[in-house]
């Protein structure tokens, strides 16, 4: 039996003020044992401290966006994994699309980070997805597998559990468009098969396939009724305390 897991990632917005308002509005909603699920946050790295204050006796894990593979040092902006761990984050994202095109994360880049968060005792949600005009010639499935590769190197078939994929379709992300239910279980049953020629069988089902694109209330009863679909990496929707509730709610009533 997988859990499911819904997680938010608020992304470069709400600063300690209005993210500690959202998180007291989800620590009201959901007090600790009112949940089956993981459920997690990931605000910006400067309201982290304020979230995890304001969801202290609920059930929501914290989680930043990015990190360094270094533990100190002259790293001027940057985070690292025992900052994360004191600051009392259980996950981290990493790869995601937008900062690969914004920040120039390469896959080699992103497969040190994953072993870094794994080995630290983190939980990592490592984002792959192709582009547009990649869905459009086709070639996502080639995309995704090479996206997959560096990381499947870099982390050990027994830290499946602690290893989260979340499948995010870039022309999906922030537009309101939304991978059909057939397109995601395809892409998600793919990924589950090069986890289980590159790990085993045990471990490909051990590992969270999430999905991440537009999911919000209308549509993810669909999506998260999908055999290969764990749960959902979810941005606009999860800003606003009703739509986030609603995305638990539904992962409640589908329990695996
Ligand atoms: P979205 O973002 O739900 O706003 O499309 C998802 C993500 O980028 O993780």
């Amino acid at each position: 039996m997988t859990k499911f897991l819904i997680a938010g990632n608020w992304k470069m917005n709400l600063g300690p003020t209005d993210a500690a308002a959202l998180a007291g509005e989800l620590s009201k909603k959901w007090p600790s044992g009112s949940f089956s699920n993981d459920v997690v946050v990931s605000p910006t790295a400067i309201s982290v401290p304020a979230v995890v204050d304001a969801l202290k006796g609920t059930d929501i894990a914290v989680s930043v966006q990015n990190v360094h593979t270094e533990d100190s040092g002259a790293f001027t902006g940057e985070i690292s994994t025992p900052m994360v761990k004191d600051a009392g984050c259980k996950y981290v994202i990493i790869g995601h699309s937008e900062r690969r095109e914004y920040f120039g994360e390469t896959d080699e880049l992103v497969a040190s980070k994953a072993k870094k968060v794994i080995a630290d005792g983190l939980r990592a949600i490592v984002c792959v997805g192709e582009k547009l005009e990649e869905r459009k010639d086709g070639s996502q499935q080639k995309v995704v597998k090479k996206q997959l590769d560096g990381v499947l190197s870099a982390i050990d078939s027994s830290d499946s559990k602690n290893f989260v994929i979340a499948y995010e379709p870039v022309w999906a992300i922030g537009t309101g468009e939304t991978a059909s239910p057939e397109q995601a279980q395809e892409m998600h049953n793919y990924i589950r098969s090069v986890v289980a020629d590159r790990w085993d069988e045990t471990a490909s089902k051990n590992v969270r396939i999430l999905y991440g694109g537009s999911m919000k209330p209308a549509n993810a009863e669909e999506l998260l009724s999908q055999d290969d679909v764990d749960g959902g990496l979810i941005g606009g929707a999860s800003l606003k305390a009703d739509s986030f509730s609603e995305l638990i709610e539904i992962a409640e009533s589908l329990s695996k």
